[in-house]
């Protein structure tokens, strides 16, 4: 079987665990794997949601025999793929690991780097705030997370009706309020279906902005 096949035929059978409609692209791959050409020293590195192993391959290209990897997939069957395609030792490869389950109980790091390519948009709000927390804390404190999100959600959000808008919005608050208070950079990747957004950030929040100062409306009386 090849990767495509398996997983449109996953992405079929459960369409919001997979949250997405292809592998990820060579140019959102790479750019996902990206923070790791900063990597000083060995690393240890997790990808949460590795599915087929597209952005695998773009992360083994920074790592070497020195570094550690843990591939944590939810979904048993790509598991099992990732296993085949990863889990026998190859020269110049990092110690690979592969979880199988949810990375918020088989992996808690903490790690250099993590890359998730875990859709957050079909979750509920409860669960998309703890995946994002969970995420975040695996980092070392100089570590870098990057994290995959598809754009067009705004639009999805206006023309969803009824609880599914109302999901939807209150995903994207906490998505954004996140990205907000974690992020250092963003990516945009258009060779994507759809184009997608690669958000870094790190796991200490940014200092809030200082309070802007009230208008004063006689500013020439001190
Ligand atoms: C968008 S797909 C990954 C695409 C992947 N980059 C590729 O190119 O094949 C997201 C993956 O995250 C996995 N996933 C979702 N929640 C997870 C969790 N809590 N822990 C680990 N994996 C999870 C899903 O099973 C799915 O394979």
């Amino acid at each position: 079987m090849n990767s495509l096949f398996l997983f449109w035929r996953e992405a079929i059978a459960n369409p919001l665990m997979t949250g997405a409609v292809g592998p990820s692209s060579p140019s959102v791959a790479k750019s996902m794997a990206a923070p790791l050409t900063r990597k000083k020293g060995p690393a240890k590195v997790l990808e949460v949601g590795p599915g087929t192993g597209a952005v695998t391959e773009a992360i083994l290209e920074h790592l070497g025999p020195e570094d550690s990897l843990d591939l944590c997939e939810l979904n048993p069957k790509f598991a099992s793929w990732l296993r085949m395609k990863f889990g026998t030792p190859r020269s110049g490869w990092p110690t690979i690991r592969v979880l199988e389950g949810d990375f918020l109980q088989l992996a808690p790091g903490p790690y250099d780097f993590v890359i998730s390519s875990v859709p957050c948009s079909n979750l509920q709000p409860d669960q998309v705030r703890s995946l994002l927390g969970g995420l975040v804390e695996r980092v070392t404190a100089d570590g870098t997370l990057s994290c995959l999100h598809y754009r067009g959600q705004g639009l999805r959000s206006r023309l969803a009706v009824g609880p599914e808008r109302h999901r939807l919005r209150q995903v994207l608050t906490i998505i954004s309020g996140f990205n907000r208070r974690h992020g250092v950079a963003k990516d945009t990747v258009w060779l994507s279906i759809p184009p997608a957004e690669i958000h870094y950030l790190r796991r200490e929040p940014r200092p809030a902005a200082p309070a802007a100062r009230p208008r004063q409306l006689f500013p020439w009386r001190r």
